[in-house]
């Protein structure tokens, strides 16, 4: 039977564009002979958004139901009012597609900086709710602009929600060699949400006796993450602590030139999407100064999600081995990266 992969690939802005020509790259590259990849090319961002004052509109969102994954690189530019591309784009997607798994590896490789003394063996994954939290738009302001201005932003946590991400993330912890999964949240301030997430979670539990077990407060997490991060390996968080922590994870693990990430829906209902974690950098724009590892460390967790897990690990061992070749005097350019990590996958 022969496979296929049809892609919906959204290359953005600023080196947005020049870090997914690389990720298509070396996922040309390792694909088997038998796989067949379409890719259609979607025009969305700040770009699209000064010429047509469009972010997502119905009929592409339609459109970009019918594929296997989407691939993205990055949406935003400082001309774009705060909140536009955010809300308009990349919220809408996530909660069109009901991502509700935002997966962050965060490793660091050999031969990479991190400010962490030492060099502690850091692998873990970070599983973040994506469809909830103070992230669903459940807020208002009242008598805006006045000195009596009263502003809400609701933390929506439902227990259907919170089930399935914990779900997963045994799951996932069940898979790695470790077996070991933390929850972070803050139910000592927190009460109503954190009691139903860590009551969840202990349910949970019981059903994965191989699991190891713990919880931290988000602000003790944060110490851990830079005294201690070899203790994790697979967290779960809700989403306002998932999206910080992940960047906290990402400058102790040589970057946001190599953090990759994934907006998950593992029901297959609707297709993910894959992308660096990092934005359009306009200040490195057009100058093939980007570093596309994050990008092609995201497409490995696309073929890891639509099952192709030699490809995947094939592509996690390129990265490994071209950064262990790197060294700091000579800088390559985007283009020369991707051309590098394409041969390596190829091999
Ligand atoms: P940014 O991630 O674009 O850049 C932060 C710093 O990291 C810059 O100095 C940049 O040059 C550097 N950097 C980022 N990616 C790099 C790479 N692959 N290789 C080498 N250096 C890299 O964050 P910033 O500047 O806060 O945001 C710029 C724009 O991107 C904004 O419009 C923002 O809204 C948008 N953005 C979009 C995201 C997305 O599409 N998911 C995520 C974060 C920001
Ligand atoms: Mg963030």
């Amino acid at each position: 039977m022969s496979r296929s992969i049809n892609l919906a690939v959204i290359p953005g802005d600023g080196i947005g564009q020049e870090v997914v020509a690389q990720g298509l790259k070396v996922l040309n590259a390792v694909l088997p002979q038998d796989v067949k990849l379409e890719t259609k090319e979607y025009d969305l961002g700040a770009q699209r958004w000064h010429r047509t004052g469009e972010t997502l509109p119905d009929a592409e969102l339609e459109a970009l139901k019918g594929h296997d994954a989407i691939l993205l690189g990055a949406i935003g530019d400082p001309s774009v009012p705060s909140g536009v591309l955010e809300r308009g784009l990349l919220l809408k997607l996530r909660f069109a597609f009901d991502h509700f798994i935002n997966l962050r590896p965060s490793k660091l490789f050999p031969n990479t900086a991190t400010p962490l003394a030492g060099r502690p063996d850091i692998d873990f994954v970070v599983v973040r709710e994506g469809t909830e939290g103070p992230y669903t738009g459940n807020g208002g302001s009242l008598r805006t602009g006045t000195p009596a201005e009263v502003a809400t932003e609701v933390s929506v946590n439902t227990a259907y929600g919170v089930e399935r991400v914990v779900r997963d993330a045994f799951e996932r912890a069940n898979a790695r060699p470790r077996k070991k999964l933390t929850l972070v949240h803050k139910n000592n301030v927190l009460v109503y949400a954190g009691h139903m997430w860590k009551n969840i979670f202990d349910k949970v539990a019981t059903e994965y006796p191989e699991v190891t077990t713990d919880y931290l407060h988000v602000d003790a997490a944060t110490i851990f993450f830079v005294t201690q991060p070899e203790r994790f390996d697979v967290i779960v968080t809700d989403n306002l602590f998932g999206d910080i922590l992940t960047d906290l994870a990402a400058a102790v693990t040589g970057g946001i030139g190599l953090a990759a990430s994934g907006n998950i829906n593992p029901t297959d209902t609707f297709p993910s999407m894959f992308e660096p974690v990092h934005g359009s950098a306009p200040d490195i724009a057009g100058q093939g100064k980007a570093d596309p590892t994050a990008t092609v460390l995201s497409v490995a967790l696309l073929l890891r999600h639509l099952g192709y897990e030699a490809e995947a690990v094939r592509i996690e061992d390129a990265v490994s081995a071209d950064l262990a070749e790197r060294d700091g005097a000579t800088s390559r350019t985007t283009d020369q990266i991707g051309d590098a990590l394409a041969v390596r996958v190829a091999d």
